[in-house]
């Protein structure tokens, strides 16, 4: 059986496509999500993908990761840039963290410059449009086999 990715998106990101196109492109989530799935499944993985603007079901859905996925890649949006629970729940999960954006938040205006998240993931991802998802693919694949290995 393949193990599983959480890929996790938050607030917002169901506007991508109509939302600030010129920052984040004109692919939808829909679009990012089946290119993930499709790379994810060739690296050995299956996808449970959630896109929610509620917090508390982002931080659910950690909890409930710690039972059946290996790793969260998450595009928590600007909770990023704010929420000290999503980071709780992302440090008592035991398996591979990686954090994605789209954008480059550090080129951005200055609240983007924080991420309550950066330290508890095992990296980030960020600045390079749908890339970041393709490279976030590559990630996972090579951490879970070093944690295998
Ligand atoms: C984002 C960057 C965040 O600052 C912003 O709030 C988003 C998208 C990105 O993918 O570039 O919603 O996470």
């Amino acid at each position: 059986m393949s193990q599983e990715i959480l890929l996790l998106s938050g607030p917002n990101l169901d506007e991508l496509g109509i939302r600030s196109p010129e920052i984040y492109g004109y692919e939808t989530l829909e679009q990012h999500v089946i290119r993930f799935e499709r790379l994810a499944s060739e690296a050995g993985f299956s996808v449970r993908h959630l896109q929610s603007n509620f917090e508390g079901d982002l931080i659910e859905a950690v909890h409930a990761a710690r039972a059946q996925s290996v790793a969260i890649v998450l595009n928590a949006g600007a909770l990023t840039h704010s929420s000290w629970a999503l980071a709780d729940a992302l440090s008592s999960f035991e398996g591979v963290k990686v954090e994605v954006h789209l954008s480059n938040p550090a080129a951005r205006e200055s609240f983007r410059h924080l991420s309550t998240l950066a330290g508890v993931v095992n990296g980030t991802i960020a600045g390079f449009g749908a890339v970041s998802y393709e490279l976030a693919v590559q990630a996972v694949r090579r951490l879970v086999d070093g944690r295998q290995g």
